[in-house]
């Protein structure tokens, strides 16, 4: 990503918020995992977005128009002693050449500063209810302000929340950020094509899980959210990580993992059989979430609204499930009364970015939103029947399915970014066979 871009939308983010007032953003803190010992920091990824640093202790100002410098940057002193213990860090110096700062300042200054910048403002932007202590600090700082309002300080009187502006923009995604989702979802397919050789009976899922860790590490990408990899009937959990279990012939195993690329996430599910060979159930039922995953893709085009493909792959599969006598009734009453829901309970896809439950709205006032180039979403429709379900034949329990793929909407309909990952019945067992 260039300097050249954050700085642009640091100025598309300014236009909205205005002259005359101010946005303030933290970036996120060290959080412990343990006495003594942090999670592996991840920055916060509005600060990310709009900045490129990635260190904690951080504040953004953006002051639109304001004659000494429109962006400022809080963040840490240089300290040899604790950069010797805990790595680099840019300090001032760092922040205003190597991060366009137009001007930087301790952290521990904060609270002299930031009161001066407030105040005489109209408007602040911020993200209300994310950081706690921040929320709290903020009021401390304007409090101060309020404090000399008999001596003439103007207190800002508007407090508004920063979601919706930024958010918006992070929807569409710019053609570097694109190139970085291309690289992550590139990074993950080779990951799944590993896991699917490598797979065999009695290897655990841990030992597949490392395949990925093998593969994300090699190229100096993150895990976007923690890898589920479900043998058996913990393929029927949805949000199953502790991947533990031995992994069984005649068994599926349904993987769900990508990674994130500068903070840019895949996110990739593919289910296959343990031991290289769907039997006559398992395959059944993955022809079915396939066709509705087609069915779904087929529906990412611009002008089509947010749920379109949600409806499509939920009528593919209500009819299938009727088909294979796992639902009684007609196909027009069972979407109505969702009765899909018993085997089919999440939704078809989510937005994708920075986070992988990425930002922006799915509806605009009451109308789900409608696709537009340069979003990305993914689509994974599933089939999931525990084991002991009441009134279901005994030969499709413990399967559960998922497929998910990563989609852009471009100009002339979509682009699976995803794509180079076999899903068909004979390409999966070929490359695991092979
Ligand atoms: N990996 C989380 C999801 O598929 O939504
Ligand atoms: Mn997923
Ligand atoms: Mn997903």
């Amino acid at each position: 990503m260039t300097p050249t871009e954050f700085k642009r939308r640091r100025n598309q983010l300014m236009k909205m918020v205005g002259k005359g007032n101010i946005a303030i953003l933290s970036s996120a803190s060290e959080q412990t995992r343990n006495r003594d010992v942090d999670y592996i920091f991840r920055q916060d990824s509005d600060f990310l977005y709009l900045t490129g640093f990635n260190e904690p202790d951080a504040v953004l100002v953006l002051i639109p128009g304001r004659k000494h410098g429109e962006y400022i940057l809080f963040c840490r002193e240089k300290d040899p002693e604790q950069e010797t213990w805990h790595g680099r860090r840019a300090g001032q110096q760092g922040a205003i050449e190597d991060f366009a700062a137009d001007d930087s300042f301790p952290i521990d200054d904060i609270d002299d500063i930031l009161p001066g910048m407030l105040e005489g403002r109209q408007k602040v932007f911020h993200f209300m209810g994310r950081y706690a202590d921040f929320d709290q600090q903020l009021m401390v700082w304007v409090n101060q302000i309020k404090a000399r309002s008999r001596s003439g300080a103007h207190v800002p009187y508007e407090y508004v929340s920063l979601d919706h502006l930024l958010h918006d923009m992070r929807l569409y995604k710019s053609r570097s950020e694109i190139s970085l989702m291309k690289k992550a979802a590139k990074i993950s397919v080779a990951a799944h094509k590993r896991a699917m050789q490598q797979c065999k009976p009695g290897k655990y899922e841990y030992s597949i899980e490392a395949e990925y860790n093998h593969e994300f590490c090699l190229n100096n990408a993150q895990h976007a959210y923690p890898p589920i990899v479900g043998s058996g009937e913990n393929g029927c959990i949805l949000h199953y990580t502790e991947n533990s279990d031995q992994l069984k012939d005649g068994d599926l195993l349904l993987i769900d993992a990508g990674c994130e690329v500068q903070g840019y996430a895949s996110d990739i599910t593919r289910t296959f059989p343990v031991n290289g060979h769907f039997s006559p159930a398992q395959r059944e039922l993955y022809e079915l979430v396939l066709q509705a995953q087609k069915a779904a893709i087929n529906k990412v085009k611009p002008g089509n609204h947010w749920n379109d493909p949600h409806n499509a792959a939920v009528r593919v599969i209500t009819k299938g499930l009727i088909e294979l006598k796992l639902l009684k009734g007609t196909l027009a009453k069972l979407i109505k009364d969702q009765a899909y829901k018993r085997f089919y309970m999440h939704r078809t896809g989510h937005w994708l970015g920075l986070d992988v439950h990425d930002v922006g709205d799915y509806k605009l006032g009451e109308q789900w939103r409608v696709l537009e180039p340069g979003m990305v979403l993914t689509v994974e429709p599933g089939l999931y029947i525990p084991a002991n379900s009441k009134g279901v034949n005994r030969k499709w329990w413990g399967i559960g399915i998922r497929i998910e793929d990563d989609v852009l909407v471009t100009v002339k309909g979509h682009e699976v970014l995803s794509a180079g990952l076999p899903s068909s019945v004979d390409e999966v067992e070929a490359l695991m066979a092979g």
